[in-house]
């Protein structure tokens, strides 16, 4: 219960709603068209997951290879953009009635952020850093800039990265020492609830919904040592009702519509 935080829960109406991927139930993920509706649905965020090309390019695709979400094969470090821009993004999502779609990059999802015309969150997901030495947060850090996006305060910022790689979280710090930090957990870890810090020097906890089922102790625990916590992926309206009981501030859904309307919004 909310009360065995000791901290009230956040308001209903002042939960945050993150369109993970997008809004990837209706649209295919990843695709500029996917994170368009989330916005036209009045998601307050949006997630992505970022990984680099074999050219230093940031593109928004979450699994190491292009097989499930294209028309193509092969690891995206080992193609350069040029090669997954001939590739189709889209049709695999509704074969029956395919909707052809592009690479989109990390810059594309930016500018359509720069374009929405109101606050659009972002939370954005650093995938396998470990491979790239640091190439991936300095490309990340650079476009970040570039887009007039990095903090000067944790507060004013409107981006937040996260990552289950401590590493990749030190990394992004170390650069921009302003720029909250989610550390993705699947499980729970032994440290967690001794110390009052997270892995990474993390601002916000992001455990995976299924952890906070089998424990909703966790997420008590942790609101109690003062860390925010966002879970993924909050797509039923048993799992949305359950965040909303333990206080949870952000919700990262494959259905923003269906969850905005479950909040009253
Ligand atoms: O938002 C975090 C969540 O997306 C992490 O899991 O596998 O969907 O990237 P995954
Ligand atoms: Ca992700």
């Amino acid at each position: 219960t909310p009360a065995a935080s000791g901290i009230p829960a956040p308001d209903r109406t002042a939960v945050r709603v993150v369109a993970h991927r997008g809004s990837s139930a209706a649209l295919p993920e990843h695709t500029l068209e996917a994170y368009a509706r989330a916005i036209e649905e009045g998601a307050d965020g949006l997630e992505c997951d970022v990984r680099l090309t074999a050219d230093g390019r940031l593109v928004c695709v979450h699994d190491r290879t292009v097989r499930r979400t294209s028309d193509g094969r092969g690891a995206v470090s080992a193609m350069t953009l040029a090669q997954l821009s001939e590739l189709d993004f889209g049709s695999w999502h509704s074969p029956d009635t395919p909707r052809p779609s592009s690479i989109l990059t990390l810059a594309g999802l930016l500018e359509l952020v720069a374009q929405a015309g109101r606050r659009v969150e972002l939370a954005i997901e650093t995938k396998h850093p470990t491979r790239y030495a640091g190439r991936t947060e300095a490309e990340l850090v650079r476009l970040l800039d570039h887009y007039g996006l990095l903090p000067r305060t944790p507060e004013e910022s409107t981006v937040r990265i996260m990552s289950f790689s401590e590493l990749s979280l030190h990394r992004v710090r170390r650069a921009v020492p302003a720029m909250p930090t989610v550390y993705l957990l699947e499980r729970r870890l032994p440290v967690l609830g001794r110390t009052r810090s997270l892995p990474g020097g993390a601002a916000v906890a992001g455990p995976g919904i299924e952890l906070v089922r089998r424990d909703p102790g966790l997420v008590t625990a942790l609101r109690r040592a003062g860390h925010r916590v966002h879970v993924w992926t909050v797509d039923e309206p048993e799992d949305v009702e359950l965040c909303l009981e333990l206080g949870v501030e952000a919700l990262i859904t494959n259905r923003p519509r269906e969850v905005l309307a479950q909040l009253g919004r």
